[in-house]
């Protein structure tokens, strides 16, 4: 059984490979999306730690419990020149289905190796298992954009979250019908504040975003936000972990809250950084209630 903060395995036995992920339900059953990281980790001149871009993997599972291998969705290329380079920074992948074109739109922060470029790229599919094919590269809003998250609102409006401002500020951009694009209309939460890895998700008509800091591959403390509106009025509230560890997020970062069965589940990635492909996984119930929002670590067999 997969133990919260380890390496999870799929049902082959094989370590799953979808870091910086998400999960979502289309059709009854569960997918989870996340950069596959099964290569050499190297220590680049700039002192990041890196491992060539190899593509975005999808897992299913009808419990969300034990997860079956659905293969590469969005591979990375070894044409030169293509904006899926494996020398690239292909990252948080995000995927939702869009109920007008009947496809499954994947956002996903797309950069040069050394974060310089911050873009974001977008693909589509007809089924959520892919293959997603390449759409465009894009400067959300002319804005840089690093770390980043998608969120459908309960009328089928989507957003894309993203750390902007050389990661001082998050931004809000709203999408278009089809989801493809970003349709001009704007704003953002948290200004100077730096945060990254943001999570959002709605409950009782009240907004909550969870971001971690901004250290690299580094545990630091979460912090949650909460607004009645998705374009103003985010507050700061505090940390919403709780217990041993809760000042480091338990060693994860924030990367996606899902529902399942009416509750909430936030997902950490437990980022090894000499060695990414072995990095580990959370999943920990949320509770949200008028405002306040806690965090706690505890085994994911136990929810
Ligand atoms: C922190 C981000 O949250 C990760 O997704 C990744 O971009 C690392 N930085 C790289 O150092």
């Amino acid at each position: 059984m997969n133990k919260n903060g380890t390496m999870w395995l799929d049902t082959d036995g094989n370590p799953i490979q979808a870091h910086g992920g998400m999960i979502e339900k289309f059709d009854g059953i569960y997918y989870w999306y996340g950069e596959n990281k099964a290569g050499e980790t190297v220590l680049k001149e700039n002192g990041l730690h890196r491992v060539d871009f190899i593509g975005f993997s999808c897992y299913s599972s009808a419990d969300c419990i034990s997860w079956k291998n659905e293969g590469l969705v969005l591979k990375a290329s070894d044409q030169p020149g293509s904006p899926l380079h494996k020398s690239r920074v292909g990252e948080r992948p995000k995927v939702l289905y869009n109920e007008k074109s009947r496809k499954y739109v994947m956002w996903f922060h797309l950069d040069s190796h050394d974060y310089m470029t911050a873009h974001t790229g977008v693909a589509v599919a007809d089924r959520p298992t892919g293959p997603f094919q390449f759409v465009r590269e894009m400067c959300p809003n002319r804005f840089d954009s690093r770390d980043m998250t998608l969120f459908k609102d309960t009328d089928g409006k989507a957003y894309l979250i993203y750390s902007s401002d050389w990661n001082k500020t998050l931004r809000i951009a709203q999408l278009t019908d089809d989801y493809l694009d970003v349709n001009g209309v704007y704003s953002h939460a948290f200004p100077e504040q730096e945060r990254e890895a943001p999570a959002i998700f709605i409950k009782d008509g009240l907004y909550y975003m969870i971001t971690s800091g901004c250290t690299g591959w580094e545990p630091n403390n979460a912090l949650f936000g909460i607004s009645h509106n998705i374009f103003s009025g985010w507050k700061l509230i505090g940390d919403p972990c709780t217990g041993e560890n809760a000042r480091q997020t338990y060693f994860g970062q924030s990367t996606y809250v899902f529902e399942k069965d009416g509750r909430h589940y936030l997902m950490l990635d437990h980022w090894n950084p000499s060695n990414l492909k072995e990095s580990g996984y959370s999943i920990l119930p949320v509770r949200a209630d008028n405002g306040h929002l806690t965090v706690s670590f505890q085994e994911y067999t136990s929810l």
